[in-house]
């Protein structure tokens, strides 16, 4: 009963905690800092997403194109080479051609002089201005950023529980999130919402309720060959994509790895649990008959699992007697301690299942009797009193 109502307890607390946490709007209508974005990103289904994706080559290609007739007046994408349009589809006839169309500043030459030439496959795509102050000053002040790490740079953390759900289904699909909702999200601000001179507001922008880049697609904007739909909604997932695989391009590589390497790391953990089991199965068994420690040889039957796992002549010789084990409980004693007993003797012992002084210590007068008998010793076990300086040794003490 205490149980239910302090579980229920928990679990009101929880969502109240929740409540209180997720609407991270309201703090603005109460009158505080508003907090960017003032829209969370959409979730869109990705080709790539999950631990099973993959590339649609297809729409990295009508990425692509919209990026070389749209964004790449404006934006860089300087980390990529031309021939990493291999991953693609494109053949190196093709590459070699859309290479081509791009002028490349190489140099210098032989006089110092740096000249321009058409772009070949290992070149990376050149920036469509000089510098970053002349990309400023020709966006409002606002560089345009390069493309090459974007959406793997633009990811608005998605805050408790989902961070933790993120790590299982390896979500990393917010940058390509994020760059959807930014592109489809241009609208009118709302009364009261104070947009600077030459900024398009956008609720989706991390920094801020506006951005310098008004709205650099709309439907119709760029022709496909594929037949797919020329919308805003599709340029954008499409433009998206292809901004991921730029950013990224062994994503899919990386997520299917990270998916392998878990699954082995459960087997593993499976594996060693059963592991653990077997090996300490023998062991329990033991500890439950814990008195056997103490046990006289009075014929109790409570260490019968301990003579199970000596060994078979020994369980022969008597139907109880003295504590034997199969095998030393961790590291076993150095039974040549015991004044009488040399290597040879420890070796009988041990076969006999005599690990520990322990074991030898609690021998009463009819162990004693059997265990002479196996050894054929007549005597000599009490005779050099075994018992007493295995009691000195059990106990930490020094041998003779
Ligand atoms: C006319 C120039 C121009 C074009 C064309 C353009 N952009 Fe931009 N873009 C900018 C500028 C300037 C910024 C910086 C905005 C800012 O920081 O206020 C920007 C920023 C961005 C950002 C980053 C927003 C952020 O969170 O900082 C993304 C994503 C983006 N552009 C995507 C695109 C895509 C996709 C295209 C092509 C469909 C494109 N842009 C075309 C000028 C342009």
């Amino acid at each position: 009963m205490k149980l239910k109502s302090l579980f229920t307890g928990l679990a009101a607390a929880a969502i109240a905690a929740m409540v209180a946490v997720s609407p991270a709007m309201s703090a603005e209508e109460a009158g505080g800092t508003p907090h960017y974005p003032l829209e969370h990103p959409k979730h869109v289904h990705w080709s790539f997403g999950g631990p099973f994706g993959h590339w649609d080559v297809g729409q990295l290609q009508r990425g692509f194109k919209i990026y070389r007739e749209v964004c790449s007046a404006c934006h860089a994408l300087s980390r990529v080479a031309f021939r990493n349009l291999e991953d693609l589809g494109y053949s190196e006839e093709q590459i070699k051609t859309i290479a081509a169309d791009y002028t490349v500043t190489d140099g210098p030459n032989g006089d110092g002089e740096m000249y321009d030439r058409p772009g070949v496959p290992a070149d990376r795509f050149p920036s469509p201005f000089p510098n970053k102050e002349a990309a400023a000053s020709a966006n409002n002040g606002a560089a345009p950023p390069d493309f090459s790490l974007l959406a793997k740079a633009r990811a608005p953390e998605r805050g408790f529980p989902w961070f933790i759900f993120d790590v299982f289904t390896l979500y990393a699909e917010n940058g390509p999130d994020y760059i959807y909702s930014l592109l489809t999200g241009y609208q009118e601000a709302p009364a009261g919402t104070e947009v600077p001179e030459g900024a398009n507001y956008n609720p989706y922008f991390v920094s801020g309720p506006a951005l310098a880049m008004a709205a650099p697609l709309s439907d119709g904007a760029v022709t496909y060959d594929d037949g797919t739909p020329e919308t805003l909604d599709q340029y954008a997932r499409d433009v998206a994509a292809f901004m991921m695989w730029a950013a990224e391009p062994s994503l899919v590589e990386r997520k299917s790895l990270g998916f392998k390497v878990m699954a082995m790391l459960l087997l593993l953990a499976i594996l060693a649990y059963l592991t653990k089991k077997a090996v300490w199965a023998g062991l329990k068994e033991e500890q439950g008959t814990a008195p056997a420690m103490a046990l006289s040889s009075a014929g109790s039957a409570v260490s019968a699992p301990v003579r199970k796992a000596a060994p078979k002549k020994a369980a022969a010789a008597s139907r109880s007697g003295p504590e034997r084990l199969s095998a030393p409980r961790g590291v076993a004693d150095d039974l040549k301690m015991i004044s009488g007993v040399g290597p040879k003797l420890e070796k009988t012992l041990n076969g006999l299942g005599f690990w520990h002084f322990a074991q030898i210590a609690n021998w009463k007068k009819a162990d004693i009797a059997i265990v002479d008998g196996e050894l054929n010793f007549k005597g000599r076990i009490e005779r050099d009193d075994w018992v007493k300086q295995a009691k000195v040794l059990a106990k930490g003490g020094r041998g003779q």
